[in-house]
């Protein structure tokens, strides 16, 4: 049964944005980037979502298909983007089935919790292989297609149907460093640094590069691995978020749609971080009582007054 649309996407968006385009994405399987097609797929396109996992990657397309009758939507399992030669058959797969690729979202990616003290040489390198060398293999793999559809969809400024875009999911933690992520800190960084080059390097042959970074989203495999469970329970995981709310997936697929149609036609080489704020909290006070509490719970506002009252 089709999944409801606001689960998914946003009313504001209008059918057949992307009728006749191609999306490909890596980590299709997963509860992100499974919604970012949906929408995509809900929007007109056709897709392929590419995935370790055979059974989990074909399950999640015929799901996705749901989303719009008559779409076709292809789930190629087996493929592990740290090898290029399995992407390069999954890239050569879709266009046979499909007939192109407009749109790319380098998705898949490898986490776990562990300080330094526990991360040997082989976890720290493993996280790397999966997020950076794997979003640099799925580029490469893919962008013989993505110039063609640049090419045949020119960004113009006022052509409404544009293709050739990539979007690399991301993450925060390297902005200021967090414990238990020395690698995947890492490996993000270097993931912010590819979308930059791209967008400087195949910019000028009309390719779009951008990166999505999504902040704790509720439901997905990423804060069941990485979330603390008790935090979550009594909703302080949630309370520390300026908006005070984890976000929904239909918040990152929202995003997507954006970056990809008409109205990201200008944003090349962007980050866009989707989590209500949620990155800058770690800037912010921590004293007695935790964030956000002491914001309204008068603490500052005392001592305030007595500052005043002296001068
Ligand atoms: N803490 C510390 N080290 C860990 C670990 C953990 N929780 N989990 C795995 N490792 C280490 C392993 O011990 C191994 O190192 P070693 O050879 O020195 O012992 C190394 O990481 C590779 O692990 P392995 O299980 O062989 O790798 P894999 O390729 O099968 O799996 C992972 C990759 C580890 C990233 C795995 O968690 C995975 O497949 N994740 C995919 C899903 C996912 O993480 N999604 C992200 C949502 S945010």
């Amino acid at each position: 049964m089709a999944l409801p649309r606001s689960e998914y996407l946003s009313s504001v968006w209008r059918d057949g944005i992307f009728d006749g385009k191609v999306i490909f994405c890596t980590g299709g399987g997963g509860t992100i980037c499974s919604a970012q097609v949906r929408a995509m797929v809900h929007l007109g396109a056709n897709a392929c979502i590419i995935g370790r996992n055979v059974e989990k990657t074909e399950n999640m397309a015929q799901s996705i298909a749901t989303a719009r009758p008559g779409s076709k939507v292809i789930g190629i399992g087996a493929v592990d983007v740290r090898r290029i030669e399995s992407l390069e058959k999954a890239v050569e797969r879709c266009v046979q089935e499909l007939g192109a690729i407009d749109y790319v979202i380098a998705g898949a990616a490898g986490n776990f919790l562990a300080p330094i003290s526990g991360l040997s040489a082989n976890a720290f390198k493993t996280v790397i292989d999966i997020d950076t060398i794997g979003s640099y293999n799925t580029l490469k793999a893919t962008l013989p297609q993505l110039l063609i559809s640049a090419k045949k969809n020119p960004n113009t400024g006022t052509n409404t149907s544009t293709g050739g875009r990539i979007i690399f999911i991301s993450a925060s933690f390297h902005y200021t460093g967090m414990p238990l992520q020395a690698h995947a800190s890492v490996a993000k960084a270097g993931v912010d640094a590819l979308s930059a080059n791209v967008a400087l390097e195949y910019g000028p042959l009309g390719i779009t590069s951008n990166i999505i970074t999504p902040g704790p989203i509720a439901g997905t495999e990423g804060m069941a691995r990485l979330g603390d469970k008790d935090a979550e329970a009594s909703g302080a995981a949630q309370r520390k978020n300026p908006l005070g709310r984890y976000g929904t997936v239909k918040e990152i697929a929202d995003g997507t749609v954006y970056l990809f149609s008409d109205t990201g036609s200008y944003v090349n080489g962007e980050v866009l971080v989707i989590d209500g704020g949620g990155w800058r909290v770690t800037g912010s006070f921590e004293g007695k009582r935790s964030y956000p509490d002491y914001l309204f719970d008068g603490s500052f506002a005392k001592a305030d007054a007595g500052r005043k009252a002296k001068l």
